[in-house]
């Protein structure tokens, strides 16, 4: 078994870069490197701040990414714009506050659903993949596909974040049985947040994941043994640990 796909997130690349205001180091750059090295997908989160990808990334990538594309954004009129200019392969519908971190928490898609079921419609009828960031929650799940999304991705920042052995048992728990709903329900399933070389395994061996995006752990990686060596370790892992 290949395992399932690695969607490489190259935000932090140019965190970097912002930090500055410099001309590198270029997501783009990594995005090449990250394919050559047998990156499936290429996940690129556009910002309201702008904190990290510019317009011309989305832009630059757009034609340059050969394997896919998948934007993630708020379900903004603003980023619905941006994402039918762009036509990314896949949009992926996160929650959004300025103040956080980084995507603190799945998309509340039962609150949320007249403007999420609008935006979703909006994308389909554009041929855009559309999936949706949310909690390991059977409730959301369902919402889901009452809004006609083709996909999840499931947020495993809980699962990454448990301090104890029962937390985390617990944690992974409810990351299966949101896969396996999905699946059941007949949506695409992916998952995503916080996962690094130490804690994937047990993700991957959940039979309904069929992709993974993955970010901050591959950039830290590639910043000290390169961007090929970083995706290659992290693409091995996911077909050993393939059930
Ligand atoms: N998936 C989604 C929807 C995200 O928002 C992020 C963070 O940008 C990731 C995956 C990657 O998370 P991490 O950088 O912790 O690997």
């Amino acid at each position: 078994m290949p395992g399932p796909r690695l969607g490489v997130n190259v935000d932090h690349v140019a965190t970097l870069r912002q930090a500055r205001r410099a001309a590198y180091p270029d997501p783009v750059a990594a995005a090449m490197l990250a394919e050559l090295a047998g990156a499936d997908q290429i996940t690129i989160h556009l910002r309201e701040d702008r904190r990290h990808i510019q317009d011309r990334d989305l832009e630059v990538m757009r034609k340059t990414v050969t394997t896919r594309l998948n934007l993630e954004m708020a379900a903004t009129q603003e980023m619905v714009k941006v994402a039918h200019e762009l036509r990314p392969d896949e949009v992926t519908l996160v929650p959004e506050r300025r103040e956080e971190l980084t995507t603190e928490g799945g998309l509340d898609v039962i609150r949320g659903r007249d403007t999420v079921a609008r935006v979703v419609k909006t994308l389909r009828d554009a041929d855009v993949m559309v999936s949706l960031f949310i909690d390991p929650d059977p409730d959301q799940v369902k919402a889901a596909v009452r809004v006609e999304a083709h996909a999840i991705e499931i947020h495993t920042g809980r699962y990454c974040d448990a301090r104890t052995p029962g937390d985390r048992r617990r944690e992974l728990s409810r990351v299966v049985d949101a896969a396996k709903t999905g699946a059941k329900l007949g949506l695409q399933v992916a998952a995503g947040h916080g996962l690094n070389y130490q804690n994937v395994l047990p993700v991957v061996a959940i039979r309904e994941i069929e992709e993974l995006n993955i970010g901050h752990a591959i950039v830290a990686r590639a910043l000290l043994v390169g961007m090929e060596r970083a995706v290659r370790e992290m693409k091995d892992l996911l077909s050993r640990g393939a059930p």
